[in-house]
C-alpha cells in the first residue's frame, strides 16, 4: 500500500513539473536595423502615429526604426496657417514622440510650392508679394520653427522639389518673386538660425539628367557662398517601370563624385500602373478598374517583380555606402501610403515595407536573412 502511494506522489510531482511552465528562451525578433548595418533606415509618421492613435504601427516604428520624417505636420499650411499665427501642435507631438523614443528626427519641409499656406506669397488684396516682404516672411518662417526644434530635430528638408524635369525652376511663386536667389536664401536663414542642424534639398524623379545638372550647379553656387548642404534628397516614388536603373544610379553617382552625400528620403514603390496623364478617361468605370488591378491583394507574381525591384533600388543604394546614411520610407504600412490617394484616390497600393497585417515584405526577410542573426 505505502508503494502505491509513494508511487502516486511520485506520479502527481512529475504532473506538477510538466504544468509549471518552465522557462524559455527570449524570444528574438529580428530588427531592421541589423539588416541595415550602414545606414540608418527611417520611417515617415503620421500625425495619428505620434499621437497614440495607431499603438501597433507606433510599436513597430519603434522596434524597427531609429529615424523619423514628418510627413505633414511641419509643412506650412499646418504649422504656420496664417502670418502671425503659428499652430505647433501636431508638430510637438512627432517631436514628443521622437524624443520619447531616443529617434533622430528630420523636418520636412521649410520652403515647398506645395501644401504652402495660401497668404504666404501674396498681399491683402491676393496679389504677389513685393521681394523684400517675401525675404521676411521665409526668414521669420525659417528662423521661428528652426528655433523652436533647436536641439531635437537634427536636420531639416530646406527646399523641396524645386527643380522641373528639364532642369529648369519650377515656377512657384517663390521663384518668380525672388528668382534663382530664393534657394541660397532659404538655406542662409536655416544656417543663420541654428549653425548645428543638417539642411538639405530634396526632390523628386532625380534619375532626370537635366535636373542632376541644374542641382549640381547650385551645390557648388552654395559652397562658393559659404553656407551649409549636408546632401541631396533623392524622393525615390518609385513605379513598375521607373526609374530607370542606369540613369538613377548615375544620378547618385554624379553627387557623391561632387562630394556630396545622397539620401533616399521618400521611398515608396506602386505596384499599380503608372498613370500618364495623356490616359483616356472617357470611360471612368473601365479606367478606374484598369488603374486599381489589385483590390483584394497582389498577386504573387506582381509580387515577386515589385520584391525584385526594391531588391534592385537597394543593390545601387549599398554601393554608395558611405556617402549614404540615411533610407527613409514613406509611410508604415501599405494602409498609411499616400499613394492609396495619390495620384488618384481610391486605390489599393501596395508601396511599402510592410505589409496590411504589418508583416515585413519579402525582401526584407531576405535581407535579415543575409545580413541580420
Ligand atoms: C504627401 C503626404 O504623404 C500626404 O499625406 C499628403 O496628403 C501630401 O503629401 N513629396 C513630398 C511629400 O515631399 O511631402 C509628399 O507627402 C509626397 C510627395
Amino acid at each position: 500500500m505505502k508503494h502505491y502511494l509513494s508511487l502516486a506522489l511520485l506520479g502527481l510531482l512529475a504532473l506538477a513539473a510538466c504544468s509549471k511552465p518552465q522557462p524559455q528562451p527570449a524570444e528574438v525578433i529580428p530588427s531592421l536595423k541589423d539588416a541595415f548595418p550602414d545606414y540608418k533606415i527611417g520611417v515617415a509618421v503620421s500625425y495619428d502615429l505620434t499621437r497614440g492613435n495607431d499603438s501597433v504601427a507606433a510599436s513597430l516604428v519603434a522596434q524597427h526604426i531609429k529615424n523619423i520624417v514628418a510627413e505633414n505636420c511641419m509643412k506650412c499650411e499646418v504649422i504656420h496657417p496664417e502670418e502671425l499665427r503659428y499652430d505647433f501642435d501636431q508638430a510637438d507631438w512627432f517631436v514628443k514622440y521622437g524624443v520619447e523614443n531616443g529617434m533622430q528626427m528630420i523636418g520636412h519641409c521649410l520652403i515647398w510650392h506645395s501644401q504652402c499656406a495660401p497668404w504666404f506669397g501674396v498681399d491683402r488684396r491676393g496679389k504677389p508679394v513685393k521681394p523684400e516682404v517675401l525675404r521676411h516672411r521665409m526668414k521669420e518662417h525659417i528662423t521661428t520653427i528652426l528655433k523652436r526644434y533647436e536641439g531635437r530635430v537634427h536636420a531639416w528638408d530646406v527646399v523641396n522639389e524645386a527643380i522641373l524635369d528639364d532642369g529648369s525652376y519650377r515656377p512657384s511663386f517663390f521663384y518668380q518673386i525672388l528668382g534663382e536667389e530664393y534657394i541660397p536664401l532659404a538655406f542662409q536663414y536655416a544656417y543663420e538660425a541654428d549653425s548645428t542642424v543638417e539642411l538639405y534639398l530634396n526632390d523628386y524623379a532625380m534619375s532626370s539628367p537635366a535636373k542632376v545638372q541644374t542641382y549640381l550647379r547650385i551645390i557648388r553656387d552654395l559652397r562658393q557662398r559659404g553656407l551649409r548642404i549636408d546632401a541631396m534628397g533623392f524622393q525615390s516614388h518609385m513605379g513598375m517601370d521607373h526609374p530607370n536603373w542606369e540613369r538613377f544610379e548615375a544620378a547618385v553617382k554624379a553627387f557623391v563624385d561632387e562630394g556630396i552625400d545622397v539620401q533616399f528620403t521618400e521611398v515608396d514603390m506602386s505596384a499599380t500602373p503608372t498613370i500618364h496623364e495623356s490616359a483616356n478617361i472617357s470611360d471612368t468605370v473601365a479606367y478606374m478598374a484598369q488603374c486599381n488591378p489589385y483590390p483584394d491583394g497582389l498577386p504573387d507574381s506582381v509580387s515577386v517583380v515589385w520584391n525584385e525591384r526594391m531588391t534592385r533600388f537597394l543593390s545601387i543604394v549599398d554601393r554608395y555606402v558611405p556617402h549614404v546614411r540615411r533610407v527613409t520610407v514613406w509611410g508604415v504600412t501599405d494602409a498609411h501610403s499616400w499613394k492609396n490617394d495619390w495620384p488618384i484616390k481610391g486605390r489599393t497600393e501596395y508601396p511599402l515595407w510592410f505589409d496590411r497585417q504589418y508583416q515585413m515584405k519579402p525582401f526584407l526577410r531576405d535581407r535579415l536573412a543575409r545580413y541580420g542573426e
